[in-house]
């Protein structure tokens, strides 16, 4: 797999990174540990050097899962994790506190067996601290070598410049995909002006845009999806025609949707890297398979159009979580 360099911050992964998270949390049972180990591995072994985890997912769990699986090839992987809820659990409420940050670093030191965490993302902008105060903290750990690079996730404009102006953002991880186009309007350019790589997560629309997944889909009791409005089952019918696009895209492109809906991100900007995640062997070679595809400017162009005619219904987040989407 082909490298790539994160805007100018000097931190190059592959293009394709690998989302950890669903292993331990978000979409349903946690997958046990020697398949959730096995999986990390392989995508490794398929070229993956980009891994992505969080407090958040499993309270240290996922954390502790990439530790087990990579620590022996610990110098030939970039490990992103994430610091900025209230103990470990995005349902208690935010904390980007300089104590809390400097909590959750040594935690996921420990978890992920290391003596650095490569990317060390405020998972979201807390409105009770100053941004200066998070990036200044982040710039300390950076200083004493416990952190390689500070990422926001879901930060807004002025919340990237102010931090940006204290310690360098080298990545900005937020939602992005042909089924959340938002980025495009003020986040790239301004990723763009302020040379910061992006690291899009959900690349596949949390599944949707694979084609495997109708309104007759039921998810597990304790997936998230219940209860994001996107992915109620009048949501999912109506927006079934995004679904349509991208498999007869698919069908032309001779792949399958989830590499079209990666070929197409990674063809947005020289400097994004997409992170999919998969609980599965085969879907995650499918997935890696998309780094392999180049759409042509006139297959962009034709898809774009397409895109611009679809009105996609459903908030991507429940009101409980709105309060977490980025300033
Ligand atoms: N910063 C943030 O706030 C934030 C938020 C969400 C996610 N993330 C990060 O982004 C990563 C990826 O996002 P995500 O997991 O939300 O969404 P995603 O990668 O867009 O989609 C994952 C979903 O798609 C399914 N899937 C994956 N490959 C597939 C394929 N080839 N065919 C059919 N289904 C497929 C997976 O199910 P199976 O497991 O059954 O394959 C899973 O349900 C996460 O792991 C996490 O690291 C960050």
């Amino acid at each position: 797999m082909k490298t790539r360099q994160l805007g100018t911050s000097g931190l190059a992964v592959s293009e394709l990174g690998f989302g950890c998270m669903g292993l331990s949390h978000g979409y349903g049972p946690a997958t046990n540990e020697k398949d959730a180990i096995a999986v990390i591995q392989k995508a490794y072994e398929l070229g993956t050097t980009f891994f992505d985890t969080a407090e958040v997912y499993g309270q240290g769990a996922n954390e502790q899962l990439l530790g087990k699986a990579l620590h022996h090839v610990r110098d030939k992987v970039i490990i992103a994790t994430k610091f900025g809820f209230q103990n470990g659990r995005n349902t208690d409420g935010l904390n980007s506190r300089p104590e809390r940050i400097r909590q959750v670093a040594e935690n996921s030191l420990r978890y992920l067996q290391t003596d650095y965490i490569d990317l060390f993302y405020q998972h979201r902008v807390d409105p009770d601290v100053p941004v200066e105060d998070v990036a200044g903290t982040v710039k300390d750990l950076i200083a004493e070598g416990k952190v390689k690079h500070f990422g926001m996730s879901e930060a807004g404009v002025q919340s990237i410049r102010r931090a940006h102006a204290v310690q360098p953002v080298a990545a900005l991880q937020s939602e992005y995909s042909m089924f959340w186009r938002e980025p495009e309007n003020e986040i790239i350019p301004l990723l763009q002006e302020l040379g910061i790589g992006f690291v899009p997560f959900s690349p596949l629309g949390k599944g949707f845009l694979t084609g495997k997944m109708n309104a007759n889909t039921e998810f597990d009791k304790t997936d998230w999806r219940n209860v994001m409005p996107r992915f109620s089952k009048e949501n999912r019918e109506a927006n079934k025609t995004i679904v349509d696009l991208v498999t007869k895209i698919a069908t032309e492109q001779n792949a399958t949707p989830a590499q079209i809906a990666l070929a197409w991100l990674l063809a947005q900007k020289p400097w994004i890297a997409p992170i999919p995640g998969t609980t599965k062997m085969s879907r995650l070679e499918e997935n890696i398979g998309g780094a392999d595809l180049t759409l042509s400017d006139d297959d962009l162009a034709e898809i774009n159009k397409a895109l611009d005619n679809i009105t996609l219904q459903g908030e991507r987040y429940p009101a409980i979580l709105a309060g977490l989407q980025g300033k």
